[in-house]
């Protein structure tokens, strides 16, 4: 494990069931003016939304509230907000969502600053962010993307088909709210789907070629957390506790994995969204356990822990057998929370397989996985998750 690292978490977190009340406290620390909410339009729906807006009423701050954010951005949406945003004089923006929301938001306080398309800021683009962004609060309504304390946006260039990010510091969300109260809402699908994309960070993260000493604690405790709580949430998911220790696990592994990093599998699944507009964490889901079974050669001491962590009784498998072991069980716990075994449910077919390997074998984080990835074994993975 690597001792010698670069380890960058600066955005500040705030914990705690009912914290989104305190929500004008918030928004009076940044000395704000005109505040933009950017979130999904079912949560602005929801009784808890409207109790945290009407705070800001009583407080007499000035807000919009854009709900007409879509899932896995186009870059389009982006823009068109973005140029709606530069006209107006926010100096304070609150998403409140998912992955989207976020990285909509996240995307958009960076152009409101700096000239151009979002594009010219995605990875192969020729711009970087130049002056700061418009401070970001981010209260995420599902546990898993993390987007509230990584320094990436990640949006869809219809153009060519491809999931890109924008990823720079000044992307940072200056404060993130993690309230289960406002994630009681999440039905069991995105419960588990947005779940086992933090469980996916975790791995990947502390499996990565890349990953430290310190960003290991993080993904250590946050697959133990998940393991634990995940099951709960999906069979009470009005549970608090366990929606809180969800939403901090959530956070740990995306701190985990800005540091750390990613492999294969956000590999495959960028590529495969962009492509036949899968959701992200179900995706991931569903190839975790199929990238696990070829990656845990690759490392199979740290895959053997996982299978600990993951509470199988390795004492007397060799570390082989229990690094394999973690797939297995990653696999079985997809199938206790419903997740589906083949992507070919979320609409993949044979004939995207060029495509989906091509996007692949050009994510920017591949040379972290813990196997070298060529094309003949990202076949191979499709050809079994298909
Ligand atoms: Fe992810």
């Amino acid at each position: 494990m690597k001792s010698e690292f670069e380890f960058n978490s600066p955005v500040k977190i705030v914990s705690g069931a009912g914290e989104c009340r305190n929500i004008g406290k918030w928004v009076k620390s940044f000395g704000a003016k005109k505040v933009l909410i950017i979130s999904g339009r079912s949560v602005s729906k929801s009784e808890y939304f409207k109790s945290m807006t009407e705070k800001m009423k009583d407080e007499n701050t000035e807000f919009d509230i854009f709900t007409d954010t879509v899932p896995e951005p186009p870059m389009e949406i982006v823009d068109e907000l973005a140029d709606m945003v530069r006209e107006k004089d926010y100096d304070l923006v609150i998403a409140v969502g998912g992955g989207s929301p976020m990285d909509t938001a996240k995307a958009v306080c960076m152009l409101k600053n700096n000239e151009g398309k979002i594009k010219d800021y995605l990875f192969g683009g020729d711009k970087t962010p130049k002056n700061p962004s418009v401070s970001l609060i981010c209260i995420p309504t599902t546990a898993g993307s993390g987007s509230e304390v990584s320094c990436a946006s990640v949006i869809e260039d219809t153009t060519a088909n491809i999931k890109l990010s924008c990823t720079h510091p000044n992307l940072y969300p200056k404060l993130a709210i993690l309230d289960p109260l406002i994630q009681l809402d999440m039905p069991k699908s995105v419960t588990a789907g947005t779940g086992m994309d933090a469980m996916t960070h975790a791995i990947e993260s502390y499996t990565s070629k890349n990953a430290s000493i310190m960003s290991a604690m993080y993904s250590r405790r946050a697959i133990e957390l998940i393991a634990e709580h995940l099951p709960i949430v999906i069979n009470d998911p009005n549970n608090i506790d366990s929606r809180m220790h969800m939403a901090i696990a959530s956070t740990m592994a995306a701190v985990a994995f800005a540091n750390g990093g990613l492999g294969a599998v956000h590999g495959i699944s960028q590529a495969t969204g962009g492509i036949a507009h899968t959701p992200h964490g179900i995706t991931n889901a569903i190839l975790l356990p199929k990238v696990m079974k070829y990656n845990c050669m690759g490392n199979t001491e740290k895959f053997a822990d996982i299978a600990k962590i993951l509470g199988a009784d390795t004492d007397n498998m060799t570390t082989k057998e229990a690094a394999e072991e973690a797939a297995v069980l990653i696999a079985k716990m997809n199938a206790e929370i419903g997740i589906p075994d083949k992507l070919s449910s979320l609409g993949v077919t044979e004939d995207m397989f060029d495509e989906i390997v091509e996007g692949t074998l050009g994510y920017r984080l591949l040379w972290m996985n813990p196997i070298e990835v060529k094309d003949e074994l990202v076949y191979k993975i499709l050809e079994e998750s298909l």
